[in-house]
Parts: C-alpha cells; sequence; structure tokens
C-alpha cells in the first residue's frame, strides 16, 4: 500500500545533498526552546484563562498542562536523538506510521506554525502600538488594522515578518544570537515581575481558589497549553545540531522544565496580587503591575512581553521553514524549494514564500484568537509523538537511541491520554476548522503529493 511507505532511518540521518550548517550546541537549542515557549501564552493568555475559566486556579492548568507537555517532550527526545530530520513529527511519523500520516502531520504542522506566527505578530503589533502611543507617536489606523477592521494593512505586523525573514535568511548561528539576546531580556522582565509581586502577596485574592471547579480548571489547561508549544520546534533543529544525539534531548527537556516552572510560579503570583477578575485584559502581567502601582517595573514587563513575542516568532518561523524543507525534500511539495542557498546555508526559498505567507496574514485578515486552532494542531502533533515512540519501539527494537523515555510505555501513554484529554476540551468550532484544514491537506495529497512522492 503506497499510503503507507515509509521512510527509512538513515535516509533522514544521510541525506547526500545536506547541506544545512552544523553549528548549535545544547546552550544554543535551550535558548531556542525558551525563546519559541514562553510569549503570548503567558504574557497574555494567562490573564483572560484564569479571569474566565479557571480563577486564581490557573496555576494547577498549568501543572495538567505542562505534565501533558513533559510526556510529549520526553518522546520528542527520544525520537529527535533517533530518527532525526529537520520534519520533526512529521519525520517521525514518515519512520514509523508510513506516508499519509506523515503527511497529515506535516500538513497540521505547517498551519500549527503558520497560524502561530500569525497571530503572535498581530499580538506583538498590538503591543508595539500601545507603546508608540504611550510616546505620542500615533500609527494611521490605516496602517495598522486590516482592511475588514476599517484599515488597510497592519503594518508594523508585516514589517517584523520581514525583519525576520532577513534575519533567518542569513543563517541559523546569526538567528540564534539574535535569539539569545532577546531571550535574557525577557527572562529579566520576568525576574522583575516575580521580584514585585512576591512583595505584594494577598491571599485574599485566592479565595475561592477554584471557582469555576474542575472542568474550569481543564479548560484553563487547554487554553494555556499555548504557552507551552514552541519546544517542539526545537527539534526541527536536527541536521543543524553538534552532537544531535546528545544535545537535542537537553535543549529540549532543559526548556521545557525551565518553563515550567516559570509558568507556575508566574500564574500563581499574578493571581494572589489582584484579583482573578481584574485580568481579562490584553496585558494582564503589566496591568497587574500598574494597579499596584509599579509603572516603571510595568513599563519593563511590557518591553518584555515584546521580546517575548519577537523570540517566539522568530523560532516558530524557523521551524516551519524547517518542516517545509523536510517535505519538499521528500517530493510531497515541489521539490525546489529545497534548495539551500550556498553562501548562508539557509532555504532560502522556502523562507521567502513562507515569510509572503505569514505576512499576508497578519496584516490582512482578522485572525482573531487562532490560539486554539493552534492547540488543537499541536496537541495532535504530540499525540503522535508519543504514539511514534511505542510504534518504533517494536518495530525497529534495535535501533541505536541516545535518549529512551523512561518508564516506557506508561510515559507516551500518559502523554497520549492527557493530550486527547486536553483536545476534548477544545470547543466544537475549533474541531470544525481543524477537519476544513485536514481535508483541503488530503486534497493536496492526492492532486499533487502522492505523485510526487519521491519514496518508491
Ligand atoms: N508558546 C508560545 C507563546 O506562548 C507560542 O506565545
Amino acid at each position: 500500500m503506497s499510503l503507507f511507505r515509509t521512510k527509512a532511518i538513515q535516509l533522514n540521518l544521510d541525506e547526500p545533498n545536506r547541506v544545512l550548517h552544523r553549528c548549535l550546541n545544547a546552550l544554543d537549542l535551550t535558548l531556542m526552546g525558551i525563546g519559541a515557549i514562553i510569549g503570548a501564552g503567558v504574557f497574555v493568555l494567562t490573564g483572560v484563562a484564569a479571569a474566565t475559566k479557571a480563577g486564581p486556579a490557573i496555576s494547577i492548568s498549568y501543572i495538567i498542562s505542562g505534565f501533558a507537555c513533559l510526556c510529549a517532550a520526553l518522546s520528542y527526545a527520544e525520537l529527535a536523538a533517533s530518527v532525526g530530520g529537520c520534519g520533526s513529527a512529521y519525520s517521525y511519523s514518515y519512520a514509523t506510521f508510513g506516508e499519509i500520516i506523515a503527511w497529515i502531520i506535516g500538513w497540521d504542522l505547517l498551519l500549527e506554525y503558520t497560524m502561530s506566527v500569525s497571530t503572535v505578530a498581530i499580538g506583538w503589533s498590538g503591543y508595539v502600538n500601545d507603546v508608540l502611543k504611550a510616546m505620542n507617536i500615533n500609527i494611521p489606523t490605516a496602517l495598522y488594522k486590516n482592511p475588514f477592521e476599517g484599515g488597510f494593512i497592519n503594518l508594523p505586523a508585516v514589517l517584523i515578518i520581514v525583519f525576520l525573514s532577513v534575519l533567518l535568511s542569513l543563517g541559523v548561528k546569526e538567528s540564534s544570537r539574535f535569539n539569545a539576546l532577546i531571550v535574557s531580556i525577557k527572562l529579566i522582565a520576568i525576574a522583575i515581575f516575580v521580584g514585585v509581586a512576591s512583595q505584594n502577596i494577598n491571599l485574599e485574592n485566592w479565595h475561592p481558589f477554584a471557582p469555576f471547579g474542575w472542568t474550569g480548571i481543564m479548560q484553563g489547561g487547554a487554553i494555556v497549553f499555548f504557552a507551552y508549544i514552541g519546544f517542539d520546534a526545537v527539534s526541527t533543529t536536527a541536521e543543524e545540531t553538534i552532537n544531535p544525539q546528545r544535545n537535542l534531548p537537553i535543549g529540549i527537556l532543559a526548556s521545557v522544565v525551565i518553563c515550567t516552572l516559570i509558568y507556575i510560579l508566574v500564574s500563581a503570583l499574578l493571581t494572589v496580587i489582584v484579583p482573578y477578575t481584574t485580568l481579562n485584559v490584553s496585558s494582564p502581567v503589566a496591568d497587574a503591575l500598574l494597579r499596584l502601582h509599579y509603572p516603571i517595573a510595568a513599563g519593563l514587563v511590557a518591553v518584555g512581553a515584546i521580546a517575548g513575542l519577537t523570540t517566539v516568532m522568530l523560532v516558530m518561523y524557523y521551524g516551519l521553514t524547517r518542516i517545509c524543507l523536510a517535505i519538499s525534500r521528500d517530493g510531497l511539495l515541489p521539490n525546489f524549494f529545497s534548495r539551500i542557498y550556498p553562501r548562508t546555508k539557509t532555504p532560502v526559498l522556502i523562507i521567502v514564500l513562507s515569510g509572503i505567507v505569514i505576512a499576508a496574514i497578519a496584516g490582512f485578515v482578522p485572525i482573531g484568537q487562532a490560539a486554539e486552532l493552534v492547540n488543537i494542531g499541536t496537541l495532535s502533533a504530540f499525540t503522535l509523538v508519543c504514539g511514534g515512540v511505542l510504534v518504533l519501539r517494536r518495530t525497529q527494537p534495535n535501533l541505536k537511541r541516545s535518549f529512551k523515555v523512561p518508564f516506557s510505555p506508561l510515559i507516551p501513554l500518559l502523554g497520549i491520554f492527557s493530550c486527547i484529554y486536553l483536545m476534548l476540551n477544545l470547543p466544537a468550532l475549533t474541531w470544525w476548522r481543524f477537519g476544513i484544514w485536514l481535508i483541503v491537506g488530503l486534497m493536496v495529497y492526492f492532486g499533487y503529493s502522492k505523485t510526487h512522492s519521491l519514496q518508491k
């Protein structure tokens, strides 16, 4: 059955024409993970989810989502180090479940990454506009809102994507250096918040702790799951990492563990310093500090949020280009896209084309809260990656695994169940939208990819 043809694992590791630059170390990967993870989720969604779903128990929602992510991250670490390939869940699925499943998950990842970069670009533009307004600089509506909202183009969102595409084209090391600098700014901003908040604890704000009960906590978990997305992008560096068998598991796991601890701390502090009912605003973390009369700290946190959103876009955009590269190399998308520009050793054509798509969405389309769509896409990828560990342990027991998920099959199974459970807590509309995207994907597969696949 050609639909289920699999790709041999050594092919993934030894592409003869692979000319990406192997230059990233474990620290680069950890910082890229933190860069991709900490962003709109913690700086924006925490407030909405606390105010409307979980109440102060939002920190429990973070623990539950974090647990699902940790199980998935362990599975990613095993497959990234043993199967490799810059296509992440797409590459692992190709080696385990066969082409059609790989295509579906690859198509799903394209949605996840494109929508997350576009959504974050719009959020970034909102924050930048606020800062400019505070400095008495007003961008005309035509250049700040999309045509559906009475403007012409969201120019700041387009410009940040243009900037990031130039940076990504210049080289992966250059991008990772920029990422490290901006990540340190966002970590300093979080440290400032923690420092100020811990002086202003008011336990009254934790009564009641879980006003919407267990249902609210779970629904909150399904929303703040967005905050964890990004560690999977680390696995797309497999072909640009020095000693990937060692460094990929370190980068993936270190970034998830560090961010989980930060999230639990920040969400607990946020809800204990102000009443959760006041948090349903676009910048809840900075806003809470303003309420407590710390305008300078609030300003610094806002700068940190802008920095955070920048690196999320950078690393997710990077991941998108590497997944496109993997898919087009296999012929499921046009093969000529996968050309690597020899001087910078980056897939410039893919970077430019995907940048145009992201900028067009961010600049002209009112996507509003696409976070839930991103979540469902990611959760299905995580489910498959956890399943991939179980399947590959059976089908290829002798595969060299430099990292193994502990307590398998328990951890991958817990990962599968918790991801599916979180998916079930997402709204029906999200499921419909996701289903439509997958149907379009199947049409592309049967119309183009199946006949152009390089796997015989
Ligand atoms: N985890 C990323 C964020 O929160 C997508 O912005």
